[in-house]
């Protein structure tokens, strides 16, 4: 499902993966009031609910902020009913375990109101900007779920783009979300813009999350600072404490597995 969004003014406000985490899309609400950014001009590249404890508050606060939301593979899978978050990890692989606890927490929680809405979210949002034409994806066009890293090979990000034209035509730039690190690459047809995630650190070693501004043609890419100790706790509350909460305040990953070798910290730490 494609949804065209129009020409939008002003500065835009994007971000990804809120993953359940409640205090994290309350820090992008009050960065949204500060900037005078309305829910117009609020784009997510989806996975509303995933790892953290508070799926169905965040859920609602999302959908109350108006952004417009791209379907990622959570939202699938919960307006399916799925019985998996739909990542594909190999079974008893570190995500598949990890993730078995939290999809079954955000899956008793959510309400068939909300799965509704998840199954409207479009799967291809486009928009005009400043006299460019922008697409927003979850993962990939060919894979709701492809992992697209900093350092993914160029003809990747090729094959998806030319997904991308023959579907809705030509587009100045992308922008996705889905992997969970930020990153900006330019390409021959423009910019792939993955504006990072505002729900889980970028495995960096630090709290701040990440989110992206747009305008003037341009995306910087903010940290994100938000309540970490509450939202641990919420996750412990809620029975998540297989991992995933302790990178909240680590800032690193459970399941580096999920990483190519040449983004683990261990290698990056090697240099
Ligand atoms: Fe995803």
């Amino acid at each position: 499902m494609h949804r065209d969004l129009g020409v939008i003014d002003g500065a835009l406000l994007l971000f990804g993966g809120p993953y359940s985490n409640l205090q994290a899309m309350q820090a992008v609400m009050e960065i949204a009031r500060d900037l005078g950014i309305s829910g117009r001009n609020m784009i997510c590249t989806g996975d509303v609910v995933a790892y953290a404890g508070d799926p169905a508050p965040t859920v609602a606060l999302v959908r109350e902020s108006g952004a417009t939301v791209v379907a990622g593979n959570c939202e699938k899978q919960l307006a399916q009913g799925a019985l998996d978050c739909g990542c594909g990890f190999e079974e008893g692989s570190a995500c598949d375990l990890l993730s078995a606890g939290w999809y079954s927490v955000a899956s008793a929680q959510i309400g068939p109101a909300d799965r509704a809405w998840m199954a409207g979210c479009p799967d291809l949002v486009s928009f005009r900007h400043q006299g460019a034409r922008y697409a927003v994806i979850h993962g990939g066009v060919s894979d709701i779920a492809r992992f697209i890293w900093p350092s993914t090979a160029r003809t990747v990000f090729e094959q998806e783009w030319a997904l991308i034209e023959e579907r809705i035509g030509p587009v100045d730039h992308v922008i996705a979300g889905h992997s969970g690190l930020p990153f900006i690459r330019q390409l021959g047809a423009g910019r792939w813009i993955n504006p990072g995630v505002i729900g889980m650190p970028p495995h960096d070693g630090a709290q701040q999350t990440r989110y992206g501004v747009l305008d003037g043609g341009e995306v910087l890419i903010h940290r994100l600072s938000y309540d970490v100790e509450a939202a641990h706790a919420a996750m412990l509350r809620a029975g998540l404490n297989q991992g995933y909460h302790t990178a909240l305040r680590s800032g690193y990953w459970p399941s580096e597995e999920v990483l190519p070798a040449e983004l683990r910290a261990s290698s990056l730490a090697r240099g």
